[in-house]
């Protein structure tokens, strides 16, 4: 946790259109096991592999929803439906020792990877955070997580200057 670095995006400059209704919604608690299994399975094997088991990752989604990361941003935190099906997921909070809303946590399952729903729920949240007047945002991104640097730049985020 301590080596990730962190990514910030002027909200202002670079909200994204509207083009996320048709695939994303608003995460319900019904989600949650769903959403857990995409976290379980999508950090496999990866540099944020923390030996998570499944369990666990569900009591760490329901600990993002109910705030203690910081207060949970419903209004920018989605999921991606696939043919009824939770596809991924972006779960952001406001959490104060970052000065601005931080998107938490965001997973899209193996099967539905690089069909840019990643990318649509970061737009989304976006969009979101720009309409709720926030700002800037940030992600952290650990070193060395080539996917997440490579969609977090797409939409224009970029690393920031140690203070
Ligand atoms: C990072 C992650 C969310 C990307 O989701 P995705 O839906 O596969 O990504 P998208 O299809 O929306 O990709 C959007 C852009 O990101 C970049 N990108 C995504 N995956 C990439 C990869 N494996 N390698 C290089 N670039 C990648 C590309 O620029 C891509 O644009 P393009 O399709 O025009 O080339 C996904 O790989 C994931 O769930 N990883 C594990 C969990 C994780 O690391 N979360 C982030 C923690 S900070």
């Amino acid at each position: 946790m301590s080596s990730r670095r962190k990514w910030e995006f002027e909200l202002f400059t670079h909200a994204a259109p509207d083009v996320c209704a048709a695939v994303t919604r608003a995460i319900a608690r019904e989600d949650v096991p769903a959403i857990a299994s995409i976290m379980y399975r999508a950090f496999q094997g990866t540099v944020d592999d923390e030996g998570m088991p499944e369990e666990q990752a569900a009591r760490k989604v329901n600990a993002i929803i109910d705030g203690k990361y910081g207060p949970f941003i419903a209004a920018a935190s989605r999921v991606a439906i696939v043919d009824g099906e939770c596809a991924a997921f972006l779960l952001a909070t406001d959490y104060e020792p970052y000065g601005m809303p931080v998107i938490a946590a965001i997973a899209v399952a193996p099967e539905y990877r690089r069909r840019r729903y990643g990318r649509l729920l970061l737009q989304a949240a976006t969009q979101a955070l720009a309409t709720l007047g926030y700002c800037r945002c940030c992600a952290m991104i650990s070193p060395g997580n080539a996917a997440s640097e490579a969609l977090f730049a797409s939409i224009g985020f970029k690393e920031a200057q140690p203070s």
